[in-house]
């Protein structure tokens, strides 16, 4: 795999840059939250001082059948970008997924977006775990490249997956329905997995000792309760890993007390502690708490997968698993 840390950018004058612009914004078009656009501004900031022009792309939500609408348009965020990059030097794309071909892996959309450029960066960890146009078939065309937060992704990442200490915990909430699928893989990976948020144990699901549901809940149902959150933070005061995607409550209806109560106990332990996602980022911000864990990913699904021991096949076209 290569790295735009050691590359020799001035070699190159156009790049494709597939960045996480995957961000909240509201229905007038004020981006709510920037975390993941401020760990974008230092690949680009590189780019500018070695003269190569970013020609920034990337998706924003799930639009349906590729329908387009102004409140998922990458326009919301020019004003910011034109602010931090100047308006003059850089480009910026539509979202991706107002055009049908992203998803479907399109050779022609792959062309269509590999000439625009001369060197290819992957600077969207969170969408590495889909298998999409821009993130798998553009790097096949053109040198391809892993961004600054990429790297102190992996970097970050690989020293969980590679840690043999123990206890290693995981706790995982959300509403994503795969979800489901990752919490069950991590239980090969982790000694414990925790669950939070609405997810409940069903029928179909393995029965495994080590993967654990809530006990209780508050507010409706719209958070864990307190003798969850007890249990929870028992075990993750002994943690020497823990990792975290998904908040404990509906942190966007206000219910924050189960995540304040998980998070407090990961901070007081002496664990390595990794979170991640869009949501968990944005529930631990506004908790004023987000600075203080070791390494904040910006992926939510791709963390999971990529944690769980999953391929990513974005990663695998960067030539990360050769
Ligand atoms: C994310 O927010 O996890 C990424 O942007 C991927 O989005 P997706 O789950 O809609 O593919």
């Amino acid at each position: 795999m290569q790295f735009i840390s050691k590359a020799k950018l001035s070699n190159f004058k156009r790049a494709f840059v597939r960045a996480d612009l995957d961000v909240p914004i509201s229905p007038e078009g004020e981006v709510l939250e920037t975390f993941r656009l401020d760990k974008l501004k230092p690949t680009v900031e590189l780019l500018q001082e070695n003269n190569v022009h970013p020609v920034l792309a990337g998706h924003i939500g799930r639009p349906k059948n590729g329908e387009q609408s102004s409140e998922l348009s990458t326009s919301n965020l020019k004003p910011l970008f034109d602010e931090w990059f100047g308006a003059e030097h850089y480009s910026l794309l539509e979202n991706l997924r107002f055009n049908s071909k992203e998803k479907e892996r399109s050779e022609d959309f792959a062309e269509e977006l590999a000439s625009q450029a001369d060197i290819y960066i992957n600077e969207s960890f969170a969408t590495s775990h889909r298998d999409s146009t821009s993130m798998t078939l553009v790097p096949s065309l053109l040198p391809a490249y892993a961004g600054l937060q990429l790297e102190k992704e992996l970097k970050n990442l690989s020293k969980v997956s590679d840690s043999k200490e123990s206890p290693k915990i995981a706790v995982v909430g959300g509403v994503k329905e795969s979800k489901k699928e990752a919490i069950y893989l991590l239980a090969e990976k982790f000694d414990r997995v925790l669950v939070v948020g609405k997810l409940q144990k069903e029928e179909e699901d393995p029965e495994k000792d080590n993967v654990v549901y809530p006990l209780d809940y508050s507010g409706d149902g719209f958070d864990i309760g307190p003798k969850t959150s007890e249990k929870y933070s028992k075990e993750i005061f002994d943690a020497k890993i823990v990792i975290w995607a998904g908040p404990a409550g509906a942190y966007d209806k206000g219910f924050f007390e189960g995540s304040r109560k998980i998070a407090k106990a990961v901070l007081s332990s002496q664990a390595f502690s990794v979170v991640g996602g869009g949501d968990t980022i944005a529930c631990l911000n506004q908790l004023n708490l987000l600075d203080d864990f070791d390494f904040v990913s910006t992926g939510g699904g791709a963390m999971l997968d990529f944690l769980s021991g999953k391929n990513l096949p974005a990663l695998e076209s960067l030539g990360y698993y050769e």
